[in-house]
């Protein structure tokens, strides 16, 4: 009997017709496999199109917005995407051990699909600057973490020049099949809307899923599955604005600790897109994207993690610019629940503790008294 990660990308395991067999098998025709790739899936893909009212409201002018909510992917994130390729290739090409380097959401993709895989996994973050959620997963995958008295930028960088000489397979977006695996989510956004939307707002760090997304775009625009393409809106957080600023940043900083970042490996392909799409790539302050994140959690009911929040702090930004009756959509690339410490010290929310057990105390705390 096949198991899922022995099968072919052509023979997917034989479940009932409603299941969801995860990306590489449902878009096998657009993806660089064959049926001799040992697919490595945990199902990812298949992430939720949510619209959302009441951001579409505060752009003061008819229009329609979505939130593509790739937190719902099997490790919190749309890295996912990207990783179910990346290690299948990687099993497929002999490899028996994989390293990323990592603001925490890669490595914890990189650790459940080596953990699938029955690979050994490797994972160097910046020491301190991983939310406790990315570490917990990470852990529990098994991973061998390496937490370095540096930033991401560094960490990339010493990954590597490793992998030039040790036998280890790179799985960081300098991979080319963490691309396609996460331009699918554009082919995703595409079917659930029947077409391109106007504008597609999305966060930006090492700027690998803007490129993603737009060659997403551009294959369907070219096999005529859409009849037109978006404009890119790439937002990064203001202390670490590399590409907007158009120079390297040394001490890159910021709430959204995904997306510090200050010197973007996909920087050449990510300007490219954005021109291409008549887009932009522009900054979001730390307050505006924990405005973002609020509104998005309280009015929307979608929990985010900080750096998702820059796609629609971005959007809020260029509210003025949005044509009338636009069809936006706002990436949200990770799950809130995997940095519940800025939650609760950003919630403007507070617990109620050590009420009393009893009725009265009870409607007294609820103000109803
Ligand atoms: N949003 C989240 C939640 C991320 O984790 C990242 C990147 C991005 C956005 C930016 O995407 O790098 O393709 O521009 N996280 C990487 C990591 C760097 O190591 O998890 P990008």
């Amino acid at each position: 009997m096949l198991t899922l990660s022995e099968s072919g990308p052509l023979s997917p395991p034989q479940l009932g017709s409603r299941h969801w067999p995860g990306l590489i098998h449902h878009y096998a025709q657009w993806l660089p496999v064959t049926d001799a790739t040992p697919v490595v899936s945990l199902c990812e893909g298949n992430t939720p199109l949510i619209a959302a009212p009441a951001i579409a409201k505060r752009m003061g002018k008819p229009c329609e917005v979505y939130l593509k909510y790739d937190g719902l992917n099997p490790t919190g994130s749309f890295k996912d995407r990207g990783m179910t390729m990346a290690v299948s290739k990687a099993k497929e090409a002999g490899a028996s051990a994989i390293i990323c380097a990592s603001t925490g959401n890669t490595s914890a993709a990189a650790a459940a699909y080596a953990a699938q895989g029955n690979m050994k996994a490797y994972v160097v973050i910046p020491d301190g600057y991983v939310a406790k959620g990315k570490l917990a997963q990470t852990l529990m995958y098994g991973a061998e973490i390496i937490a370095i008295k540096d930033n991401f930028d560094k960490a990339l960088a010493m990954v590597r020049q490793l992998t030039e000489k040790y036998p280890v397979a790179l799985v960081n977006s300098v991979n080319r099949y963490r691309l396609e695996g996460q331009k699918t989510a554009a082919f995703e956004v595409v079917d659930s809307l029947g077409d391109a939307p106007d504008w597609l707002c999305i966060p930006v760090g090492n700027a690998g899923n803007i490129t993603a997304y737009w060659m997403g775009f551009c294959h369907y625009y070219q096999h005529k599955k859409a009849t037109r393409r978006p404009r890119m809106m790439g937002f990064e957080a203001e202390g670490s604005a590399a590409i907007v600023r158009n120079q390297v940043i040394e001490h890159p900083e910021t709430i959204a600790t995904a997306i510090r970042i200050g010197n973007p490996a996909s920087w050449v392909r990510a300007k490219a897109s954005y021109q291409a799409s008549h887009g932009t790539i522009d900054s979001v302050t730390d307050d505006e994207i924990l405005d973002a994140y609020r509104l998005l959690a309280r009015s929307c009911g979608v929990f985010c993690e900080p750096a998702s929040a820059a796609s629609v702090a971005g959007l809020l930004k260029y509210r003025d610019q949005v044509p009338a009756h636009a069809r936006i959509v706002c990436v949200l690339t990770g799950n809130g629940l995997k940095d519940p410490e800025t939650a609760i010290l950003h919630s403007h929310a507070q617990i109620q503790t050590g009420v009393e057990p009893d009725l009265k105390s009870i409607v007294k705390a609820m103000g109803m008294d």
